[in-house]
């Protein structure tokens, strides 16, 4: 099987590193690709919000299946282009991708289909929002209506700061605010099957001890010791599948990857938000910690097959990611230092080793330089999350980056 991955992220490097240890995978085509990337995919410089030039070279590949990694093509419609010239793709429709693309479009199809959210309100002018945000009382949840690559969401006790949040944005959802961990849960599905894979935390804000402002994401673990064993049943039961079967119901089936963003409150489990794509980083850990071929599950999911795909295997251990972030990330990101010690940072039997987020080579086709907000996502497994932890941060002590900054609290006390 030839399949060509879409985007140039740590997630999309984790992605191509799992396919390429698929049997069936013969050759692994990615565009953009990263700096890391190219060790294990052939990279294409393409445009990924290119519809047309994604297809075409899908074509040219003589590709049988297409991942697309990013939120922001599938909302342009790239999936729509690949499934046109006929190559299975994974990944929604332009459609099925507004339940991330829009907050607003999301919390309808959740109240169509009764999945458990915060209450919300959709405004568009102050005196909508100044009355919605005194409705809720603190503190204050105000999303940004479109996509915004994690930071359009603010959370505040200040009302004047959720105000004006609301004012620099054309429309917005006001919500309730829930309380209790987050768990990130995704779920391969073929517009009917809905697969649950493994849940997994993130860490969104910059700085130790959950401060400072929201980010992509800081890092992430799996297992989840302290979660309900029956939680994946339960949000497959309660969330997952009515929501795939509600845009089944409204002609835009749902294939690719759902990402349920989930609060375990005091009142039970509620949708904090839909993703359309795998979570970074989050898919590190997960797919860390998957034994079955990623290849032959993503082509089944694409094809219509997930119904007669076997049981997803899973190791025991755990995984651990911590992200390396570049001087000012999130607010003005420094680009363009040279990394060190990625080498070194790698564990000769596999446990350590290192995901490229922003990065590319330098001129000389050797240096690694970094080009991005979150330059790395340190990945490490272990036989549970304090041996994976302390391989992580060990293997992130080996690496340089001038002015870089991690969090040290990734999977740390759970
Ligand atoms: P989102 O982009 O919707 O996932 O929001 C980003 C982050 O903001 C989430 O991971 C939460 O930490 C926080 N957040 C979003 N919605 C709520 C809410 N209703 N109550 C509390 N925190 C929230
Ligand atoms: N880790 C959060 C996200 O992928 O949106």
């Amino acid at each position: 099987m030839k399949v060509l991955v879409i985007g140039g992220g740590a997630r999309e490097h984790a992605l191509c590193r799992a396919l390429s240890l698929d049997p069936q995978v013969t050759a692994l085509h990615c565009a953009p690709g990263n700096a890391g990337i190219t060790q294990v995919a052939l990279t294409h410089p393409v445009d990924p919000l290119d519809g047309s030039a994604v297809a075409d070279l899908a074509v040219a590949l003589g590709a049988d299946l297409v991942v697309v990694g990013p939120e922001a093509p599938l909302v342009a419609g790239v999936a729509d282009a690949v499934s046109a010239v006929g190559i299975p793709v994974f990944g929604p429709s332009g459609e099925a991708a507004q339940l991330e693309g829009s907050k607003a479009f999301a919390k309808d199809v959740m109240a169509a289909a009764n999945v458990p959210t915060a209450r919300s309100y959709v405004c568009t002018t102050p005196e909508e929002a100044a009355h919605a945000l005194d409705a809720f009382g603190a503190p204050y949840v105000v999303k940004d209506d479109g996509l915004a690559a994690g930071k359009g969401v603010v959370v505040t006790s200040d009302l004047q700061a959720a105000l004006d949040h609301a004012a620099s944005c054309e429309r917005v959802v006001i919500e309730e605010y829930l309380d209790g961990p987050e768990v990130s849960l995704f779920a391969v599905c073929d517009g009917d099957t809905v697969v649950p894979l493994q849940p997994a935390q993130d860490f969104k804000r910059a700085y130790d001890g959950d401060q400072g402002p929201n980010t992509g994401g800081m890092g992430a673990y799996s297992p989840l010791p302290w979660a309900d064993p029956e939680l994946v049943d339960e949000v497959l039961r309660t969330v997952l599948q009515p929501t795939v079967d509600e845009l089944r119901r409204r002609g835009t089936p749902f294939s690719g990857l759902l990402y349920a963003g989930l609060a375990i409150t005091s009142r039970g489990v509620r949708v904090i938000e839909f993703n359309a794509r795998f979570g970074d980083p989050e898919t590190q850990v997960v797919l860390a910690r998957l034994k079955t071929p990623l290849g032959g599950l993503l082509h089944a999911a694409a094809t219509g097959h997930l119904a007669d795909f076997p049981e997803l295997r899973w190791s025991d251990g755990a995984a651990v990611t911590v992200v390396v972030a570049a001087e000012g990330y999130p607010e003005a990101p420094r680009g363009g230092d040279p990394i060190t010690g990625l080498a070194e940072a790698e564990a000769a039997d596999g446990s350590a080793y290192v995901l490229h987020a922003g990065t590319r080579l330098a001129e000389d086709g050797v240096t690694v330089l970094s080009a991005g907000g979150r330059v790395l996502s340190v990945t490490a497994t272990g036989k549970d999350l304090d041996q994976a932890r302390g391989r992580a941060y060990q293997a992130t002590a080996r690496i340089s980056l001038a002015g870089a900054h991690h969090r040290s609290d990734i999977a740390a006390g759970v």
